[in-house]
């Protein structure tokens, strides 16, 4: 440890701590703007200046080592002007107009303007060169609005392994975007939102569609249903000043239902639904591989619920494409089914149902225009929200979130259990999957605490567990004395680095569970910005919680999914659910 005083006040923190992060442990607050915790630290904007004793010039302080005895002064009169000359150099530069942006109220260049008292720009230098790129489905990028911080560079390259982010060019000439000044959809980027979810500004964003959605529900023609993924309920209340890690499923679907849809249906249920195909598939892969020593069958298997992964192994792991299950994401499987059993059930044609969907993901608008997702005959899910643009409709439409009732969701694809409540985080599925697999081998409850697998919960990158069957009964007694082995990995880096071992031969396991985005869908690249590690591991906690509420816990004890196999669909893995729930992949070029 090491001692020194910011600002007067004493603090001491670990050796290798920078000024920024001793200035935080002292509570005082430091403005930064390129700095992204534990991530980037590229001392680029001088946002962050401050005056240390016996130092000539001001340093940045999310680059500068905090020192023993140093003595650090963030809100001097020279500090002030200083940051202030930066932030008036940006806005010199900055092409966009604030009452016309998507970041209007939620960008951290106009917090800082505001925050530094600029209230003229002094300087008129040339502005960036404006290019729209709506190339993609699921983002936009605005050139003229973006002030090089290089986030996005480093949460493509780093964070997600996928490097379809450079800067390129010298001096004021320099711009952040694909190689050779492509478009987005010209490279290969999984439209995972991960940029658009670290960019302090409007120059990476998800592609707006809620004029979409409102002509849809203006349409008396229409039949508008709408679906919300897991991950919603834990962070939509921060769009109307909640703390992260609040619960608002009930307000939500009040919500939903004042803006005009005509069912509000619950990606939950298809999460379940998910659990059971995806169970059954692992359950034959391995009597395969183990009764019936079929060499090809394709282990581990991988889950197949989060588009940006599935674009990911297409482009960088064709070889694995048979790992992946071959299960729909919860998204298409709800999407399918409310174009058919539910079409069905209300008397309507596919045709005259629009299915929106509310997700935490922009790869999901992607996902949802596949060529291949429309199993009911029409596109099964017709538009796509993020999170963030559901918070903005609903403000569009006056509703005053926060003094909203509680309303449940419709039936008969409302209604679902705590293992699709955690569909939300990373290991949730994992741990799904295992509380209906182990039951259904040895017809006993997970012998875990509180059902919880802890071993694949929480934020590491990759991590392990192993469970060994005891009592396999009957039509599963191959299994008696097995271990299975399984991990899970979130963000698509580390997926990689646990491919690789895969590979290697350094590994082996039955199942694997990747989510594309860091802490799962709860920090999808859609929800409410920013996402730290603070905010992922709050909204994690509060989805544990609406779990342990439910009065349902395991994905196969969910009445209305035993109904839906009754009545429609027959069973896991049979010829219906083969063709509404199931799909395939293909292998993609490297750009
Ligand atoms: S990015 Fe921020 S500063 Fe720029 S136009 Fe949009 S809201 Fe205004
Ligand atoms: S969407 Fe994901 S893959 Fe595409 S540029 Fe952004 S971070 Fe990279
Ligand atoms: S696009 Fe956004 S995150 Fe990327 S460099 Fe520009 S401003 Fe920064
Ligand atoms: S936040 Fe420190 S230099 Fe940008």
């Amino acid at each position: 440890m090491i001692k020194l005083t910011i600002n007067n006040v004493p603090v001491e923190v670990p050796k290798e701590s920078t000024v920024l992060e001793a200035a935080r442990a002292a509570g005082v607050r430091i403005p930064t703007f390129c700095y992204l915790e534990k991530l980037h630290g590229i001392g680029a904007c001088r946002v962050c200046l401050v005056e240390v004793e016996g130092l000539r010039d001001m340093v940045a302080s999310c680059v500068m080592p905090a020192a023993e005895g140093m003595v650090v002064y963030t809100n001097t009169k020279r500090v002030r002007n200083a940051r202030k000359t930066v932030v008036e150099l940006l806005l010199s530069e900055h092409s966009g107009e604030c009452q016309t942006c998507n970041r209007n109220d939620d960008c951290e260049l106009q917090s800082l303007a505001r925050e530094l008292g600029i209230d003229e720009v002094r300087y008129q230098g040339q502005k960036t060169r404006q290019y729209i790129d709506t190339s993609t489905a699921g983002l936009v990028r605005d050139a003229g609005k973006c002030v090089m911080c290089r986030r996005c560079v480093t949460v493509c390259n780093e964070v997600q392994g996928v490097g379809a982010l450079f800067p390129q060019g010298r001096g004021f000439s320099t711009a952040i975007g694909p190689a050779f000044a492509s478009d987005l959809a010209d490279v290969t980027c999984i439209q995972c939102g991960q940029c658009a979810a670290v960019c302090p500004v409007g120059a990476i964003s998800e592609k707006d569609e809620v004029d979409l959605v409102w002509a849809a529900l203006d349409d008396p023609e229409k039949t508008v249903v709408v679906q919300t993924a897991p991950a919603i309920r834990a962070a939509l209340g921060e769009c109307f000043d909640y703390p992260p890690g609040t619960l608002v499923t009930g307000k939500m679907t009040t919500a939903l239902q004042r803006l005009g849809f005509d069912a509000v249906f619950d990606t939950d249920f298809s999460a379940d639904l998910t659990i059971m195909e995806e169970g059954t598939e692992l359950l034959t892969r391995l009597k395969k591989a183990l009764v019936d020593k079929d060499a090809s069958v394709a282990l581990p298997m991988f889950t197949s619920c989060s588009p940006g992964w599935i674009a990911f192994a297409e482009h960088f792991y064709p070889d694995f494409l048979p790992n992946l299950s071959t299960c729909k994401s919860p998204q298409q499987m709800m999407g399918a089914l409310i174009k058919t059993y539910y079409a069905q059930k209300i008397g309507k044609k596919p045709e005259d149902i629009v299915s929106v969907s509310i997700m935490p993901c922009t790869a999901k608008k992607y996902e949802a225009r596949r060529p291949e997702m429309n199993d009911s005959g029409v596109q099964d899910v017709d538009i796509v929200l993020t999170t963030r643009e559901l918070g903005r409709m609903i403000k569009q439409a006056n509703i005053d979130f926060r003094s909203l009732p509680d309303s449940e969701m419709d039936a008969p694809l409302g209604l679902s259990t705590g293992a699709a409540d955690i569909f939300a985080n990373t290991g949730g599925v994992m741990e799904a999957a295992l509380r209906t697999v182990y039951e259904i081998v040895t017809g006993r409850e997970l012998p875990v605490d509180n059902l919880h697998v802890r071993e694949v919960a929480g934020l590491d990158g990759i991590k392990e567990a192993s469970l060994t069957i005891e009592g396999a009964v009957k039509d599963w007694s191959f299994l008696e004395g097995v271990t299975v082995k399984v991990a899970v990995a979130h963000s698509l880096g580390n997926a990689r680095k646990l491919i690789e071992a895969v590979k290697a031969g350094e590994v082996q396991y039955h199942f694997v569970e990747v989510m594309t985005c860091p802490g799962g869908c709860i920090g999808g690249g859609g929800q409410p910005r920013m996402t730290n590690n603070a905010v992922r591991e709050a909204r994690i906690a509060a989805i544990y919680k609406e779990d342990e509420g439910r009065e349902y816990r395991k994905s196969h004890e969910n009445p209305q999914i035993d109904m839906l196999y009754k009545e429609y669909l027959g069973k896991p893995l049979g010829e219906k659910s083969h063709h509404l729930l199931h799909t395939k992949y293909t292998q993609r070029e490297l750009v």
